[in-house]
């Protein structure tokens, strides 16, 4: 509803003495004012309900409701609370002026009145009141712009914290990439510092073992040519105790041999290993690199006072061609998502729940297999338990772990899975089943 109609000011006369309302009527409607006289205050009211006045000359010697009575009702309504009241009162009434002004009205004029007076003073409180209209626009229009500016200002804050988050994770991972990388370096060269010496050990354990089976059928012959050597050659023989070292010897020998494979094992595993900062794809197999970072995992498999030896069943499809890649990244991911499902079957071990599940039995398993000639999947597989919904979500972001202060980055997964999709084309997903375990498949194309 608008307090206005037009440019004209609308003023509402409320008086029950109809001369006074006409000479009212004719000062105001003289002066330009649009305006509505009233006989009673119900009737003024209820006509307020259709058009509201800008300004109220209300009498207050009236029959069934006075004037005191009419402005409680307009200061009540939210409509008509802000409409101002000037009152009218003749001289001989009896007029209470602080309870004009207790009951919200903001002026009195007393009869007989001038018509200037009541000019002026109509004139006055509509400027008044127009302005405290204009100033409370204002300050809504201003409190308005304030509340965007603020809204503004904190999406602000918001952008630039996430942003400062995200260049403290881009700093973490590639620090940690730096750190693969030196690793990976520093690995590598070890490996190639061994292999040296190692091949000499290899090389030489054929001809020491040709050699002592030699000697040992020399000795034979020996015995066999002159069964009676002398006290001398006896004594010696017993004492050194020649029976059985004539077989242990062999024995002694194959084994050093068994070792030096083994080392030579470790060796290359650790060399596949550190190749992670070569800039060229090779082709390579990829049984080899989950071989060897089985390997370099080994020692996290042994038993602990926890739990007993976390069993690796591994199913290889015979049919999987080299695939092309970064066989020392590709290792990398491997470690990862092993490391992650021996993490998640240590942790499941050392729940206190666990006491009851004695018949529990950590397993892992590797399954490689060839999808329509073109794709090759590798599915690591966890009887760890599973991890809930919210943390599955989430497991590929950056810095995202669930493990103590000085344990985990939470930068595992995220860069495994740089390394499937950025240098390998490949797809890295994750399928947890709460209570039983988690399957982690990489996909890759085959050239
Ligand atoms: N096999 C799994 N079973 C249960 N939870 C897992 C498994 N693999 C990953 N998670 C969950 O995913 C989270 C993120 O793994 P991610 O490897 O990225 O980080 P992290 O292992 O916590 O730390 P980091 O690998 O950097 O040392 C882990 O904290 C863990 O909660
Ligand atoms: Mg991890």
């Amino acid at each position: 509803m608008s307090l206005s109609q037009g440019d004209r000011s609308q003023v509402a006369i409320i008086d029950d003495q109809p001369a006074n309302l006409r000479l009212l009527m004719n000062v105001l409607e003289s002066h330009n004012y649009d305006v509505r006289a009233f006989p009673k205050g119900t009737l003024a009211l209820e006509g307020m309900k259709y058009a509201l006045p800008d300004l109220i000359l209300l009498d207050i010697q009236m029959p069934e409701m006075n004037g005191y009575q009419v402005c409680e009702h307009l200061k009540s309504n939210p409509e008509t609370q802000d409409i101002p009241v000037l009152f009218i009162s003749a001289l001989d009434e009896a007029f209470d002026k602080v309870q004009a002004f207790e009951k919200g009205g903001v002026d009195y004029i007393t009869k007989p009145f001038q018509a200037e007076e009541v000019l002026a003073r109509v004139a006055t409180h509509l400027n008044l009141s127009r302005l405290t209209r204009q100033l409370s626009n204002t300050n809504v229009a201003q409190a308005e712009q304030l509340a965007t500016q603020n809204q503004q200002l904190q999406n602000t804050v918001q952008l630039l914290e996430s942003s400062i988050q995200e260049v403290q994770q881009t700093q973490t991972q590639l620090v940690q990439q730096e750190k693969m990388a030196a690793l990976g370096g520093l690995v590598a060269g070890i490996a190639h510092e061994i292999n040296n010496p190692l091949n000499f050990i290899i090389g030489n354990l054929q001809p020491a073992q040709d050699y002592v089976q030699d000697l040992l059928n020399l000795i034979d012959l020996y015995q066999q040519t002159f069964p009676t050597p002398g006290e001398e050659i006896e004594a010696e023989s017993d004492s050194m105790d020649l029976g059985f070292i004539r077989q242990d010897l062999p024995k002694l020998l194959q084994s050093m041999k068994i070792g030096a494979e083994r080392i030579r094992n470790i060796s290359r595993s650790l060399r596949i290993f550190g190749r992670g900062d070569s800039d060229t794809a090779t082709q390579f197999d990829l049984h080899e690199v989950i071989e060897s970072t089985i390997l370099i995992l080994k020692h996290r498999l042994k038993p602990s006072d926890h739990r007993s030896e976390i069993k690796i069943q591994t199913q290889y499809d015979s049919q999987l061609p080299e695939i092309e890649g970064f066989p020392g990244e590709f290792s990398q991911v491997v470690m990862n998502i092993l490391a992650n499902a021996i993490d998640a079957i240590d942790e499941k071990c050392e729940s206190p729940g666990l006491l009851t599940e004695q018949a529990y039995r950590p397993q892992i398993r590797v399954i490689t297999s060839l999808v329509a000639q073109k794709i090759a999947t590798i599915k690591i597989q966890d009887n760890a338990g599973g991890m809930p919904p919210e943390v599955e979500s989430r497991i590929f972001e950056s810095g995202f772990t669930t493990k103590g202060m000085g344990k985990g980055t939470g930068l595992g997964m995220a860069i495994a899975q740089q390394l499937i999709t950025e240098k390998h084309n490949g797809l890295l997903t994750c399928h947890s089943v709460i209570g039983e375990g988690t399957t982690f498949t990489i996909e890759i194309g085959l050239p």
